[in-house]
C-alpha cells in the first residue's frame, strides 16, 4: 500500500510517496529518477541499515554512493566538499540524480549540493527519520551550518520527488521518533485542530509504531506542510513563517545546551509549550490547549519544561534568532486551536516572561 501527495508550486509540482517496502522497489525508483547516473548520499549509520537495498534496487543504473560521517556537527562546508568530490572525480554529468538517504542532515546537505552542482541538478529526498519524513524533507529549504550560525548558508531548491518507506523507522531510536512527534503535533496546533483531536485518540497506535496509523499521520503531515508551502514557497508572504511555532525558543535552548545535547524536535517541544503559555497569558489562547498540549508531548515522552536557567544567555541566543522585526521579535503565538497567528513581542517582554518561566520551574 502506498499514497501520493502532490506538492504544488507555482511552476512545477513533485510527488510525496509514503508506503511501506519502496525502497527495495525498483518501478519506484524508476518513477523518481530520470537518468541514468546516481549518487546516493548517505551517511555511516544508514549505510549499514538501508543502503544495500537501494542499490540493489537501482542495479539498472550506473549509480556511486559517498558515506558521509553520522552528526549534525558535519553538516558544514567541509563534509560538503566530500560530495562535490566524488561528483567530479566520477566525473558526473547534469544529469546525476542526488539521492538523499538520511534523516535532515543528510537530507539539508544533499539538497544543498543538488542546488549547487553544474547550478542544479535534480534530487530525491528517502527521508528515513520521522522529522525529516514531517518536515524537512518537504518544502526545498536545503543548507549547511556556519561556526557563527545553524542553517545559514543554502538555498530553496526542490526535490524531484520525495520516497517515505515508513519500515525505516522500525530502527530509528526512540528518542528520535519521539523528536520527530514535536513537528507532529505541530501541524495539529498551527492549523488543523481536527489534526489535534485525532493525534490524542490515537496516542497509543502512534507510539505502538502501528503501520497504519503512522501512515495517515505522516501524509496528513505531509499534506499540511504542502499546502503552507505551496502558498509561500520563498517564504515571502509570511504564511510559511506558522511552521516555526515554538522553533525562537527552540533554537536558543539548542544553542544554549549545545547541539546534540538537546534535540531539535525536543526543543521544539519546550518551545511550543512557551508560545503557548505566553499566548494564554496574552490572553489570546484558553489555558486547555496548553494543558492539553503539555499531557500529549509528556505521554510521548518529550520534556516540556526549560533545561536551564540561564535566561541571560537564552535571552541573548533569542536575539540572534533570524526571525526579527527591528528591535522586536517575531513570535509564532496560537489564537485558538488549529490557528497560528505572528506577533510582535519587545525584548523586554520576553526577558520578563523567560524570569518568571525560569522562576515557576525552580519552585
Ligand atoms: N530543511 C528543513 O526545512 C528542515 C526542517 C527541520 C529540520 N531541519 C534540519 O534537519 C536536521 C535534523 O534532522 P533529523 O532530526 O532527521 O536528524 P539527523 O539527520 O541527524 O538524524 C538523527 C539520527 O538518527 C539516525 N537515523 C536516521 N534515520 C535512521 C533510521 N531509520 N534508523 C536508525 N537511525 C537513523 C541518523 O544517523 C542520526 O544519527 C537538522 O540539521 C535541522 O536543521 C531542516
Amino acid at each position: 500500500m502506498a499514497l501520493q501527495i502532490e506538492v504544488e508550486l507555482s511552476n512545477r509540482r513533485y510527488p510525496i510517496i509514503i508506503g511501506q517496502g519502496l525502497l527495495c522497489d525498483p518501478n519506484v525508483w524508476t518513477s523518481c529518477i530520470t537518468g541514468n547516473e546516481v549518487l546516493i548520499i548517505t551517511n555511516s549509520t544508514l549505510a549499514g541499515l538501508y543502503l544495500a537495498r537501494c542499490q540493489a534496487a537501482l542495479a539498472n543504473h550506473r549509480c556511486h554512493t559517498v558515506v558521509l560521517p553520522d552528526g549534525e556537527q558535519h553538516k558544514n562546508w567541509n563534509t560538503l566538499n566530500i560530495i562535490f568530490d566524488a561528483l567530479m572525480e566520477q566525473r558526473f554529468s547534469r544529469d546525476v540524480t542526488l539521492v538523499a538517504l538520511g534523516g535532515g542532515v543528510i537530507g539539508d546537505m544533499t539538497g544543498f549540493a543538488a542546488a549547487c552542482y553544474q547550478r542544479g541538478v535534480p534530487f530525491v529526498q528517502v527521508p528515513t527519520t520521522l522529522l525529516a519524513q514531517v518536515d524537512s524533507s518537504v518544502g526545498g529549504k536545503t543548507g549547511i551550518n556556519h561556526p557563527l550560525g545553524k542553517n545559514m548558508i543554502g538555498a530553496f531548491y526542490q526535490p524531484k520527488a520525495v520516497l517515505m518507506d515508513i519500515d525505516t523507522l522500525a530502527t530509528l531510536p526512540a528518542r528520535e521518533y519521539a523528536a520527530g512527534l514535536a513537528e507532529v503535533v505541530k501541524y495539529g496546533l498551527i492549523y488543523d485542530s481536527d489534526f489535534f483531536d485525532w493525534l490524542e485518540f490515537n496516542i497509543s497506535k502512534i507510539l505502538a509504531k502501528d503501520t497504519t496509523t503512522l501512515m495517515e499521520m505522516i501524509a496528513r503531515c505531509c499534506n499540511i506542510k504542502a499546502e503552507v508551502v505551496a502558498q509561500d514557497e520563498l517564504e515571502t508572504t509570511g504564511l510559511r513563517a506558522i511552521l516555526n511555532l515554538g522553533h525562537t525558543f527552540g533554537h536558543a535552548i539548542e544553542a544554549v545546551m549545545g547541539y546534540g545535547e538537546v534535540l531539535h524536535g525536543e526543543a521544539v517541544a519546550i518551545g511550543m509549550v512557551l508560545a503557548l503559555k505566553l499566548s494564554v497569558q496574552q490572553k489570546r489562547l484558553d489555558s486547555s490547549v496548553l494543558a492539553r498540549t503539555q499531557l500529549w508531548l509528556m505521554q510521548v515522552g518529550l520534556p516540556t519544561t526549560l533545561p536551564t536557567s540561564d535566561v541571560e544567555a537564552l535571552f541573548a541566543a533569542m536575539q540572534h534568532d533570524k526571525k526579527k522585526w527591528a528591535s522586536q521579535l517575531r513570535l509564532i503565538l496560537l489564537d485558538r486551536l488549529g490557528h497560528a497567528i505572528v506577533v510582535a513581542v519587545t525584548p523586554e517582554a520576553i526577558k520578563l516572561f523567560l524570569t518568571a518561566e525560569v522562576h515557576h520551574v525552580e519552585e
